[in-house]
């Protein structure tokens, strides 16, 4: 297991069209180790695959209950919103988006469907902040960011933040 490079905007390769996957071997098993260790070191609670350089359709997601307890985690392959119901408004940030938080509208419920680390497809309902998690991860994979949802105003002032910090470095 290693801890992967999380790419950052405004890097091309996450807005890269991503693949489906469908070998389920072990260089997959061995690829979500890395993602699942690499998301538990930022810290954060879940990882795309195009954030650590990979255009593939999978996400990790932390779904540990107890604070100080193990940590748990869901693997979701080629997963899909398949169902949506209400609106939500809640704060967001991003591994790949470093120094920003801002409130992001998203549906209250949703139903995705998905593969496991078998290959056995499977559906899930879930409803707010952790359907938030999974918008936000899912937004990944298809080359979306927070960022994106945010007003003109918002995403122009963060650009020319992140354009400073390219030029100084
Ligand atoms: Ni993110």
């Amino acid at each position: 297991m290693s801890i992967q490079k999380i790419y950052q905007y405004p890097d091309p390769v996450l807005r890269k069209k991503t693949e489906r996957i469908n070998v389920f071997d072990e260089n997959i098993k061995k690829l979500v180790e890395d993602m699942v260790e690499t998301m538990y070191d930022a810290p954060g609670v879940g990882l795309a695959a195009p954030q650590i350089g990979k255009s593939i359709k999978l996400i990790v997601v932390d779904i540990t209950e107890d604070p100080e307890g193990e940590k748990k985690y869901m693997v979701m392959i080629n997963p899909e919103i398949t169902a949506h119901e209400g609106s939500q408004l809640d704060e967001e940030g991003c591994l790949s988006v470093p120094e920003l938080t801002a409130n992001v509208n998203r549906y209250k419920g949703i139903t995705v469907s998905y593969q496991d680390l078998e290959g056995n497809s499977l559906e899930l309902s879930t409803e707010n902040r952790f359907a938030v998690v999974l918008q936000h991860e899912i937004d990944h994979i298809n080359g979306v960011l927070f960022l994106d949802h945010l007003s003109s105003l918002k995403r122009s002032l963060y650009k020319k933040k992140v354009t400073k910090w390219l030029v100084k470095n």
